[in-house]
C-alpha cells in the first residue's frame, strides 16, 4: 500500500518534492487525470516510471512545468503559434510537442527530437512543481493500456503495491487527458484530442490538422486499444436504438444523457443526465472502472456527438472498446 499525502497540507508537498528530488516516484492529481511523476532529468527515476506502468519504451512522456517561462529551458523553436497557445491555455489541459533541447533525457522522449510540455492547472500539481524545482515527467498513473485514474483511490488500487506516495487531491475536474498538439511541423497537428477542444485551438491559431487514424506515426502513444477496462465494451453508433439483452446475460449500460431504457440491464449509468460534455468527461473513466467491478458479461455504451469535448470522449471510448 502506498501512503496518501493530503495535498492541502504544505508539509505533504515538501515531503513529496523531497521524494521526487531523491529520484522516487510520486503520484499526484492534475486537472485531467492523476499522474505518476518522476524527476524528468533523472534517467533512473524515469526508467522506474516505464517499469511501474509496464509501458513500452517507444511511448514518450509528457514533461510538466510550473510556468510558461520554463518551456524555453527545455524546448526550442517556440514560434508565434506556440506562444499564443501557451498564453491562452496554460495552465491547463493542453500539451505542446516542440523541438527538444539536449537537456531532456532521450528516455523521456523515446529518442524523438521533440518533447511534450504542459503546465497543469491543478493547484496541487503546481505547488509540487514549484517545490520540486524540476520538470516532472508524468504519464497517467495506471498500468499501460488500462483506464486512467481520476481519484487517488484509483491510483492506490492500480499501483499502490508499486509506489510509495500518492498525493490526495480529490476527483479530477476535467477527467480526460490533455490535448496533445504537435507544433514542430509547418502545420499544427492534433495528436490526441483532450481537455482543450479543437474548436478552442482553432479559434486561436486557425486551421489545425487532426491525426484521424487510430495509429499515427507521429504519435507513438496512440494505440488502437487503450484506456480499456477488462470487461468487453460494446460501443453503439450515435443515436442507435438501445439493444435488449438476453434474459440469461448480465449486461451494464452506460448512457451519455438521460433517455428511456427497456428492462434487462443489470446496471444503468449516465455520464451526464443533462447531456453535458464537461460533466460526461469528468465521469467517464470512473464509470468505466465501476462497470469493470460489477462482474457483468459485457457493457453497452452509447456514442456521443463528435464536437467539442465529445471528440476526446469518443477517442477514449473507441480505444477502450477495441479488442486488440
Ligand atoms: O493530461 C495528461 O496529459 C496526463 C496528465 C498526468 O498530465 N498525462 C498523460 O500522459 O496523459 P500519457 O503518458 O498517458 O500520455 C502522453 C501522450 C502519449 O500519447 C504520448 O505518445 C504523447 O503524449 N507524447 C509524449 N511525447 C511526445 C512526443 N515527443 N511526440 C509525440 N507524442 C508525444
Ligand atoms: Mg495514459
Amino acid at each position: 500500500m502506498a501512503t496518501f499525502l493530503d495535498g492541502a497540507d504544505p508539509h505533504a508537498i515538501t515531503t513529496a518534492a523531497d521524494a521526487l528530488r531523491a529520484g522516487e516516484l510520486v503520484a499526484f492529481p492534475t486537472e485531467t487525470v492523476y499522474g505518476l511523476g518522476a524527476d524528468a532529468l533523472n534517467d533512473r527515476a524515469v526508467a522506474q516510471v516505464f517499469a511501474v506502468k509496464n509501458r513500452p519504451h517507444f511511448d514518450p512522456l509528457i514533461v510538466h512545468l510550473p510556468n510558461q517561462a520554463s518551456a524555453r529551458v527545455y524546448a526550442t523553436g517556440i514560434d508565434y503559434r506556440a506562444t499564443v497557445l501557451m498564453e491562452r491555455f496554460w495552465p491547463g489541459p493542453l500539451t505542446l510537442v516542440l523541438r527538444k533541447k539536449p537537456l531532456i533525457p532521450d528516455l523521456v522522449t523515446a529518442g524523438l527530437d521533440s518533447v511534450a510540455l504542459r503546465v497543469p492547472a491543478h493547484p496541487i500539481a503546481l505547488a509540487l512543481l514549484r517545490a520540486t524545482g524540476k520538470p516532472i515527467a508524468a504519464p497517467s498513473a495506471n498500468p499501460f493500456g488500462y483506464v486512467s485514474p481520476t481519484t487517488a483511490m484509483h491510483v492506490q488500487e492500480l499501483l499502490g503495491d508499486k509506489i510509495k506516495l500518492i498525493i490526495e487531491g480529490g476527483p479530477c475536474q476535467v477527467g480526460v487527458e490533455s490535448t496533445v498538439c504537435l507544433l514542430t511541423d509547418k502545420d499544427a497537428v492534433i495528436l490526441r484530442p483532450g481537455g482543450v477542444t479543437i474548436e478552442e485551438i482553432e479559434s486561436v491559431i486557425g486551421h489545425v490538422e487532426v491525426a484521424t487514424t487510430q495509429v499515427d506515426a507521429r504519435s507513438p502513444g496512440t494505440l488502437p486499444r487503450h484506456y480499456s477496462p477488462h470487461v468487453v465494451l460494446q460501443l453503439l453508433p450515435l443515436d442507435a436504438p438501445i439493444p435488449h439483452p438476453q434474459p440469461s446475460e448480465r449486461v451494464g449500460l452506460v448512457l451519455f444523457a438521460a433517455r428511456p431504457v427497456g428492462p434487462g440491464y443489470t446496471v444503468v449509468e449516465h455520464l451526464s443526465k443533462r447531456g453535458d460534455f464537461v460533466e460526461a468527461a469528468a465521469n467517464l473513466f470512473a464509470a468505466l472502472r465501476r462497470m469493470d467491478g460489477l462482474g457483468v458479461d459485457r457493457v453497452v455504451i452509447e456514442s456521443v456527438p463528435e464536437h467539442g469535448l465529445g471528440r476526446a470522449i469518443m477517442d477514449r471510448l473507441r480505444r477502450a472498446a477495441a479488442r486488440s
